[in-house]
């Protein structure tokens, strides 16, 4: 625990600091992540960067699997290699690895010699379409998968951005996009309304590892909220969050004024120290699902996403700090301070579980 009462500038997001959750923070090993979307993996191998690691990602067979993205070999990056009868071929030197990453075949030594053990790959403890999107857990991991009902809902028409890579931490992101006090300044110019500065009382419904805040703004309307026009209606809209860690926001909004709902579902892929792949969809009830519908959709969240990410990316420390006293915290920013906690919560939990893995290891050492 940081002392108490030092300002955050104070605090350092030093490599290895675990009082900031950074994109390389050993917990999000236990997590799920997206590293890609479904549909581009799909003939071939593709490699992919997660917390500062290499992953290759294939469909073997049908099955999605994840390997580092070294052939144990000569560390060639196994993405540049193949599919060959429902296997992985290194394009290197011909090594086969199946689903599990075991080594069927060294064709240089023959199809009669022993493979060695250590010729075989590690996966990644899960990998699973989600969403739409291919996610990854390198450890097992404490958090279930987040929750998007609007996804297979046939009522929604489902708008993806482009994917987005923000210098910012995906914390940050997700701290961005909880919170509840910055429409009327840094989205003036498309949905805020100065008439929402003051952010009333809410409550929290925290639930294991989730929580919910149910919220209601007064911003432009949502017909309105396109461009800089003159003249617009304020309206309420009444927001529902819901935070699963570490980093996916959902936030479904319902303007009952326009009889209309739009759901974001925000997805982060920490990439590394520096670098966060968004993969934001829009889900709305009020639009036809037609290609010009849903690109006036994409347009108006990414003229949103456009004034978060100028913002964050001036940010100079890549990283939420877990010390509550590190930053000023008011009645105004509990959603983004039960963010923190929960990051400190699930920070804890993991080293609790190293500790005891370790305690576990030094046991068996000392019964040898
Ligand atoms: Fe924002």
């Amino acid at each position: 625990m940081a002392p108490k009462n030092v300002p955050a500038d104070r605090l350092t997001a030093r490599s290895g600091d675990e009082r900031w959750f950074t994109n390389e923070h050993p917990a999000l090993r236990r997590c799920w992540h997206p590293v890609a979307r479904s549909e581009d993996v799909a003939d071939g191998p593709v490699g992919v960067e997660l917390l500062g690691e290499r992953w290759c990602v294939v469909r073997l067979d049908g099955v999605l699997a994840a390997f580092p993205d070294r052939c144990p070999h000569r560390f060639t990056p196994l993405s540049a290699g193949r599919i060959v009868d429902g296997t992985l071929e290194c394009g290197y030197h011909g090594y086969r690895f199946d689903a599990t990453g075991r080594c069927v075949e060294i064709p240089a030594i023959g199809p009669t010699a022993p493979i060695p053990s250590r010729a075989s790959c590690r996966p990644a403890h899960g990998a699973i379409d989600h969403l739409g999107l291919v996610w990854l857990a390198l450890d097992e991991p404490l958090v279930g998968l987040p929750h998007v009902p609007e996804h297979d809902d046939p009522t929604f028409v489902n708008c993806p951005l482009p994917v987005l890579d923000w210098n910012a931490s995906a914390a940050q992101m997700a701290d961005n996009f909880l919170d509840q006090g910055h429409f009327p300044y840094l989205h003036l110019a498309t949905f805020g309304a100065l008439d929402d500065r003051i952010v009333p009382d809410y409550r929290i419904d925290r639930d294991g590892w989730r929580f919910e805040v149910r919220h209601t703004h007064t911003t432009k309307a949502l017909a309105d909220s396109h461009g800089a026009g003159e003249e617009f209606a304020l309206v309420d809209r009444h927001d529902l969050f819901v935070f699963t860690p570490p980093h996916h926001v959902y936030l479904r909004i319902e303007y009952r004024a326009e009889n209309a709902v739009l759901t974001i579902s925000f997805c982060h892929q920490p990439v590394n120290a520096t670098t966060t792949r968004l993969y934001c969809t829009d889900y709305r009830n009020d639009i036809a699902d037609t290609v010009e519908a849903r690109q006036g959709a994409v347009d108006f969240q990414l003229a949103v996403a456009v004034e978060d990410q100028a913002l964050l990316e001036r940010m100079h420390r890549k990283g939420v700090p877990l010390d509550p006293t590190a930053e000023i915290h008011t009645k105004a920013d509990r959603i983004t301070l039960e963010m923190r906690r929960v990051l400190a919560d699930l920070a804890a939990a993991v080293a609790a579980a190293v500790a005891v893995a370790a305690g576990a290891t030094g046991t068996a050492r000392s019964d040898r």
